[in-house]
Protein backbone atom coordinates (compact mmCIF):
# COMPACT_ATOMS: atom_id res chain seq x y z
CA UNK A 1 0.00 0.00 0.00
CA UNK A 2 1.30 3.31 -1.07
CA UNK A 3 0.61 6.57 1.02
CA UNK A 4 1.45 10.12 -0.45
CA UNK A 5 0.74 12.66 2.45
CA UNK A 6 0.79 16.51 1.13
CA UNK A 7 1.52 18.60 4.22
CA UNK A 8 3.21 22.38 4.79
CA UNK A 9 5.39 20.47 7.48
CA UNK A 10 7.14 17.55 6.74
CA UNK A 11 9.09 17.25 9.67
CA UNK A 12 6.23 16.42 11.77
CA UNK A 13 6.68 13.02 9.91
CA UNK A 14 10.25 12.30 10.54
CA UNK A 15 9.72 10.42 13.32
CA UNK A 16 6.98 8.91 12.27
CA UNK A 17 8.46 7.15 9.47
CA UNK A 18 11.54 6.08 11.17
CA UNK A 19 10.59 4.40 14.27
CA UNK A 20 9.33 1.17 15.55
CA UNK A 21 6.26 -0.93 13.41
CA UNK A 22 5.67 1.76 11.07
CA UNK A 23 9.79 1.87 10.29
CA UNK A 24 9.96 -1.88 10.13
CA UNK A 25 6.54 -2.22 7.39
CA UNK A 26 8.39 0.43 5.46
CA UNK A 27 11.77 -1.53 5.72
CA UNK A 28 9.60 -4.35 4.79
CA UNK A 29 8.04 -2.82 2.02
CA UNK A 30 4.76 -3.59 3.33
CA UNK A 31 3.68 0.21 2.82
CA UNK A 32 5.73 3.05 1.56
CA UNK A 33 5.08 6.77 2.68
CA UNK A 34 6.07 10.04 0.51
CA UNK A 35 5.71 13.23 2.44
CA UNK A 36 5.08 15.86 -0.45
CA UNK A 37 5.14 19.58 0.66
CA UNK A 38 2.43 21.96 -0.83
CA UNK A 39 4.46 24.71 -0.70
CA UNK A 40 6.83 23.04 -3.72
CA UNK A 41 3.96 23.69 -6.01
CA UNK A 42 3.17 27.30 -5.59
CA UNK A 43 3.06 29.72 -8.69
CA UNK A 44 2.85 32.80 -6.41
CA UNK A 45 5.95 34.66 -6.86
CA UNK A 46 6.30 35.15 -2.35
CA UNK A 47 6.28 31.29 -2.64
CA UNK A 48 2.80 32.03 -0.48
CA UNK A 49 0.21 28.93 -0.26
CA UNK A 50 -2.35 30.43 2.30
CA UNK A 51 -4.19 33.51 1.91
CA UNK A 52 -7.05 35.16 3.56
CA UNK A 53 -11.27 33.65 3.48
CA UNK A 54 -13.28 35.58 0.81
CA UNK A 55 -15.95 37.23 2.80
CA UNK A 56 -13.54 37.84 5.49
CA UNK A 57 -12.99 35.83 8.85
CA UNK A 58 -10.17 35.31 10.99
CA UNK A 59 -7.44 32.57 9.63
CA UNK A 60 -5.94 31.68 6.25
CA UNK A 61 -6.83 28.95 3.89
CA UNK A 62 -4.61 27.31 2.23
CA UNK A 63 -5.80 28.14 -1.68
CA UNK A 64 -6.91 25.57 -4.70
CA UNK A 65 -3.77 26.19 -6.78
CA UNK A 66 -0.70 24.74 -4.89
CA UNK A 67 -2.68 22.00 -3.11
CA UNK A 68 -4.21 20.87 -6.50
CA UNK A 69 -0.97 21.19 -8.65
CA UNK A 70 0.11 18.64 -5.64
CA UNK A 71 -2.69 16.30 -6.25
CA UNK A 72 -1.61 16.28 -9.84
CA UNK A 73 1.48 15.28 -9.02
CA UNK A 74 0.61 12.59 -6.41
CA UNK A 75 -2.02 11.13 -8.72
CA UNK A 76 0.55 11.07 -11.84
CA UNK A 77 3.07 9.06 -9.41
CA UNK A 78 0.61 6.43 -8.74
CA UNK A 79 -1.06 6.14 -11.71
CA UNK A 80 1.39 3.42 -12.81
CA UNK A 81 0.53 1.32 -10.47
CA UNK A 82 -2.88 -1.36 -10.94
CA UNK A 83 -4.40 0.23 -8.03
CA UNK A 84 -7.15 2.50 -7.13
CA UNK A 85 -5.81 5.77 -6.26
CA UNK A 86 -7.92 7.25 -3.03
CA UNK A 87 -7.98 10.97 -1.82
CA UNK A 88 -8.67 11.96 1.72
CA UNK A 89 -8.13 15.04 3.65
CA UNK A 90 -8.32 15.05 7.47
CA UNK A 91 -10.81 17.26 8.69
CA UNK A 92 -13.24 17.69 12.09
CA UNK A 93 -16.41 17.56 10.00
CA UNK A 94 -15.39 13.98 8.24
CA UNK A 95 -16.45 10.65 9.49
CA UNK A 96 -15.00 9.73 12.68
CA UNK A 97 -12.19 7.06 12.92
CA UNK A 98 -13.32 3.83 14.05
CA UNK A 99 -11.68 0.66 13.78
CA UNK A 100 -13.86 -0.63 10.54
CA UNK A 101 -13.03 2.69 8.62
CA UNK A 102 -9.00 1.35 9.08
CA UNK A 103 -10.14 -2.23 8.40
CA UNK A 104 -11.69 -1.05 5.31
CA UNK A 105 -8.92 0.97 3.95
CA UNK A 106 -6.16 -1.95 4.95
CA UNK A 107 -8.34 -4.13 2.90
CA UNK A 108 -9.03 -2.19 0.02
CA UNK A 109 -7.01 -2.11 -3.21
CA UNK A 110 -5.74 1.29 -3.52
CA UNK A 111 -3.29 3.66 -2.69
CA UNK A 112 -3.99 6.87 -0.99
CA UNK A 113 -3.25 10.61 -1.25
CA UNK A 114 -4.13 11.94 2.34
CA UNK A 115 -4.14 15.62 2.67
CA UNK A 116 -3.29 17.93 6.06
CA UNK A 117 -4.90 20.96 6.21
CA UNK A 118 -3.75 23.91 8.43
CA UNK A 119 -4.58 27.19 9.65
CA UNK A 120 -8.70 27.39 8.85
CA UNK A 121 -8.60 24.31 6.26
CA UNK A 122 -8.62 24.10 2.87
CA UNK A 123 -10.41 25.82 -0.19
CA UNK A 124 -13.38 23.88 -0.86
CA UNK A 125 -13.56 23.65 -4.13
CA UNK A 126 -10.26 21.32 -4.11
CA UNK A 127 -12.87 18.78 -2.21
CA UNK A 128 -15.40 19.45 -4.80
CA UNK A 129 -12.85 19.17 -7.80
CA UNK A 130 -11.57 15.64 -6.57
CA UNK A 131 -14.71 14.11 -5.02
CA UNK A 132 -11.78 13.96 -1.91
CA UNK A 133 -13.40 11.87 0.97
CA UNK A 134 -13.24 13.89 4.83
CA UNK A 135 -11.79 11.70 7.47
CA UNK A 136 -11.97 13.22 11.23
CA UNK A 137 -10.06 11.62 13.94
CA UNK A 138 -12.85 13.04 16.84
CA UNK A 139 -15.05 15.88 17.85
CA UNK A 140 -12.60 18.33 18.60
CA UNK A 141 -10.40 20.80 16.22
CA UNK A 142 -6.61 19.55 16.29
CA UNK A 143 -3.88 22.81 14.61
CA UNK A 144 -3.50 21.19 11.93
CA UNK A 145 -4.31 17.57 9.91
CA UNK A 146 -0.83 16.18 10.31
CA UNK A 147 -1.48 14.06 13.72
CA UNK A 148 -4.52 13.63 12.81
CA UNK A 149 -2.94 11.87 9.03
CA UNK A 150 -0.40 9.71 11.33
CA UNK A 151 -2.91 8.02 13.37
CA UNK A 152 -5.18 6.88 10.08
CA UNK A 153 -1.88 5.62 9.10
CA UNK A 154 -1.22 4.38 11.90
CA UNK A 155 -4.32 2.20 12.21
CA UNK A 156 -4.27 1.37 9.37
CA UNK A 157 -0.48 0.06 8.87
CA UNK A 158 -0.75 -2.26 11.87
CA UNK A 159 -3.58 -4.51 10.14
CA UNK A 160 -1.54 -5.23 6.42
CA UNK A 161 -0.53 -8.43 6.70
CA UNK A 162 2.98 -9.03 7.94
CA UNK A 163 2.95 -5.57 9.99
CA UNK A 164 2.82 -7.22 13.12
CA UNK A 165 2.03 -10.62 14.67
CA UNK A 166 -1.40 -12.28 13.40
CA UNK A 167 -1.78 -13.06 17.05
CA UNK A 168 -1.63 -9.45 18.26
CA UNK A 169 -5.04 -8.43 16.14
CA UNK A 170 -6.82 -11.77 17.32
CA UNK A 171 -8.30 -10.06 20.22
CA UNK A 172 -7.25 -7.13 20.44
CA UNK A 173 -9.32 -3.80 21.24
CA UNK A 174 -12.23 -3.07 18.80
CA UNK A 175 -11.91 -6.09 16.63
CA UNK A 176 -15.42 -8.11 17.49
CA UNK A 177 -16.53 -5.27 19.17
CA UNK A 178 -15.05 -6.25 22.82
CA UNK A 179 -12.16 -3.84 24.40
CA UNK A 180 -9.01 -6.33 24.75
CA UNK A 181 -8.56 -8.66 28.61
CA UNK A 182 -6.67 -6.72 31.16
CA UNK A 183 -2.66 -8.10 30.53
CA UNK A 184 0.02 -8.72 33.14
CA UNK A 185 3.73 -9.41 32.85
CA UNK A 186 6.40 -9.68 35.67
CA UNK A 187 6.85 -9.87 38.25
CA UNK A 188 4.18 -11.91 39.20
CA UNK A 189 3.84 -10.22 42.73
CA UNK A 190 3.33 -6.71 42.31
CA UNK A 191 2.87 -4.62 45.56
CA UNK A 192 0.66 -7.44 47.22
CA UNK A 193 -1.07 -7.61 44.03
CA UNK A 194 -0.99 -10.87 41.93
CA UNK A 195 -1.22 -11.89 38.65
CA UNK A 196 -4.95 -13.94 38.28
CA UNK A 197 -3.86 -17.63 39.32
CA UNK A 198 -5.52 -18.85 35.93
CA UNK A 199 -3.16 -16.93 33.68
CA UNK A 200 -0.40 -19.21 35.49
CA UNK A 201 -2.54 -22.74 35.43
CA UNK A 202 -0.77 -23.29 31.71
CA UNK A 203 -4.37 -24.51 30.65
CA UNK A 204 -5.21 -23.03 27.52
CA UNK A 205 -8.75 -23.63 27.57
CA UNK A 206 -9.16 -22.14 31.11
CA UNK A 207 -7.25 -19.01 29.70
CA UNK A 208 -8.69 -18.41 26.67
CA UNK A 209 -12.34 -18.62 28.46
CA UNK A 210 -11.38 -16.42 31.78
CA UNK A 211 -9.48 -14.18 29.16
CA UNK A 212 -13.11 -14.00 26.90
CA UNK A 213 -14.92 -13.39 30.64
CA UNK A 214 -12.68 -10.41 31.05
CA UNK A 215 -12.72 -8.92 27.56
CA UNK A 216 -17.13 -8.47 28.23
CA UNK A 217 -16.64 -7.39 31.97
CA UNK A 218 -13.97 -4.35 30.35
CA UNK A 219 -16.35 -3.76 27.49
CA UNK A 220 -19.69 -3.56 30.04
CA UNK A 221 -17.56 -1.49 32.14
CA UNK A 222 -15.91 1.36 29.46
CA UNK A 223 -17.98 0.92 26.55
CA UNK A 224 -21.46 -0.57 27.28
CA UNK A 225 -22.60 0.32 24.12
CA UNK A 226 -20.07 -1.90 22.20
CA UNK A 227 -21.64 -4.59 24.31
CA UNK A 228 -24.65 -4.70 22.14
CA UNK A 229 -22.99 -4.65 18.44
CA UNK A 230 -20.94 -7.62 20.17
CA UNK A 231 -24.46 -9.37 20.70
CA UNK A 232 -25.97 -8.98 17.33
CA UNK A 233 -23.20 -9.80 15.45
CA UNK A 234 -22.29 -12.79 17.82
CA UNK A 235 -26.15 -13.96 17.43
CA UNK A 236 -25.97 -13.29 13.50
CA UNK A 237 -22.75 -15.86 13.09
CA UNK A 238 -25.06 -18.36 15.32
CA UNK A 239 -27.60 -18.02 12.33
CA UNK A 240 -25.21 -18.17 9.64
CA UNK A 241 -23.57 -21.55 11.70
CA UNK A 242 -20.07 -20.04 12.25
C1 LIG B 1 -7.60 24.49 12.82
S1 LIG B 1 -8.14 23.20 11.80
C2 LIG B 1 -9.37 23.98 10.83
C3 LIG B 1 -10.71 23.92 11.46
C4 LIG B 1 -11.80 24.50 10.59
N1 LIG B 1 -11.66 25.91 10.49
C5 LIG B 1 -13.14 24.15 11.21
O1 LIG B 1 -13.64 24.90 12.03
O2 LIG B 1 -13.67 23.09 10.89
C6 LIG B 1 -6.81 22.99 10.70
C7 LIG B 1 -6.71 21.61 10.06
O3 LIG B 1 -6.54 20.64 11.06
C8 LIG B 1 -7.07 19.40 10.64
N2 LIG B 1 -7.96 18.91 11.70
C9 LIG B 1 -8.42 19.62 12.75
N3 LIG B 1 -9.19 18.89 13.54
C10 LIG B 1 -9.24 17.66 13.01
C11 LIG B 1 -9.89 16.45 13.38
N4 LIG B 1 -10.65 16.36 14.45
N5 LIG B 1 -9.71 15.36 12.60
C12 LIG B 1 -8.95 15.44 11.49
N6 LIG B 1 -8.31 16.55 11.09
C13 LIG B 1 -8.44 17.66 11.83
C14 LIG B 1 -7.75 19.66 9.30
O4 LIG B 1 -6.88 19.19 8.27
C15 LIG B 1 -7.90 21.15 9.27
O5 LIG B 1 -7.85 21.66 7.96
Amino acid sequence: MKFIVLTLFKEMFEAFVNTSIIKRAIDKNIVSIDVVDIRDFTEDKHNRVDFPPYGGGSGMIISAQPLSAAIDYSIEKLSCENKNIEIIYMSPRGKVLNYSISKQISLSNSNYIIICGHYEGIDERVIEEYNIKEISIGDYVLTGGELACQVLMDSVIRLLPGAITEDSLVEESHTNNLLEYPQYTKPYDFRGRKVPDVLISGHHKNIADYRKMESIRITKKFRPDLIDKYNKEKNNSKKEGN
